[in-house]
């Protein structure tokens, strides 16, 4: 039914206009412009569109290449791979701290755990006051990040990029001071801890690594 009504007022319109005169010489005149303006527009489109391509925003780098650019890529990417927005290079950044934080989190566990005696093991005191310290350090970045993200736009300005530097570099330092302070004061730690440290101060240097390269891979 309503297709034979489409059709009836479709030859409605056609009676119309076959009823109306054929176009004045004068009024050709106005096509032709009218077709001009018509093509104009069509034109500055096309035009427009292309310009449009040229300033699209580059690919968004794959997580393989942001890994490539850090010093352990192959822990960058197996730790990293899980992490669910892995193609986005502000989660990418994320989900590396936040990783960080776990894994000095951990970490500043199991110092605490073997401290049971901190007079003759002072150098492992030291690593849990120094772990604790890194692990602020990666909170203040956390929460920066959350705090600058709230106000949108391009939001990691060069600013936070500093501060976040400037943290996890305080972070790393601190993991630094706990292996050498180990080593001087010769006390033995586990291969557990060891293998923890070792994937703990990675995991900063990954992070360290993204924060650093942020503004050439965006
Ligand atoms: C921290 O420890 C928990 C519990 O043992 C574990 O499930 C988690 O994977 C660890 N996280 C990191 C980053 O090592
Ligand atoms: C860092 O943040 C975690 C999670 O929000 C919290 O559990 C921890 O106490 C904080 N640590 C420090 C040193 O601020």
């Amino acid at each position: 039914m309503e297709s034979i009504n489409t059709l009836k007022g479709y030859d409605k319109v056609s009676d119309q206009e076959n009823q109306s005169p054929l176009p004045k010489p004068s009024s050709r005149k106005t096509l032709i412009v009218t077709i001009s303006i018509i093509s104009l527009l069509l034109l500055l489109t096309v035009v427009a569109l292309t310009a449009g391509a040229f300033t699209h925003p580059p690919p968004k780098p794959s997580l393989k290449t942001i890994c490539g650019l850090t010093r352990y890529p192959e822990t960058c990417l197996n730790s990293l791979s899980s992490s669910p927005h892995k193609l986005d290079l502000d989660s990418i950044l994320e989900s590396s701290i936040k990783l960080a934080s776990d894994s000095v989190t951990n970490l500043s566990l199991s110092f605490r755990s073997i401290n049971d005696t901190p007079e003759e093991e002072p150098a492992i005191t030291d690593c849990v006051k120094l772990y604790n310290d890194a692990l602020s350090q990666l909170n203040e970045s956390m929460s920066e990040i959350e705090t600058e993200k709230k106000k949108g736009g391009n939001w990691l300005s060069e600013n936070v990029i500093g501060d976040v530097k400037t943290w996890i570099s305080a972070a790393m330092t601190d993991g630094e001071t706990c292996s050498d302070g180990l080593e001087e004061m010769g006390t033995v730690v586990g291969k557990e801890i060891k293998k923890e440290m070792e994937v703990a101060n990675q995991i900063m240097s990954i992070s360290l690594a993204i924060v650093t390269q942020f503004k050439n891979l965006h």
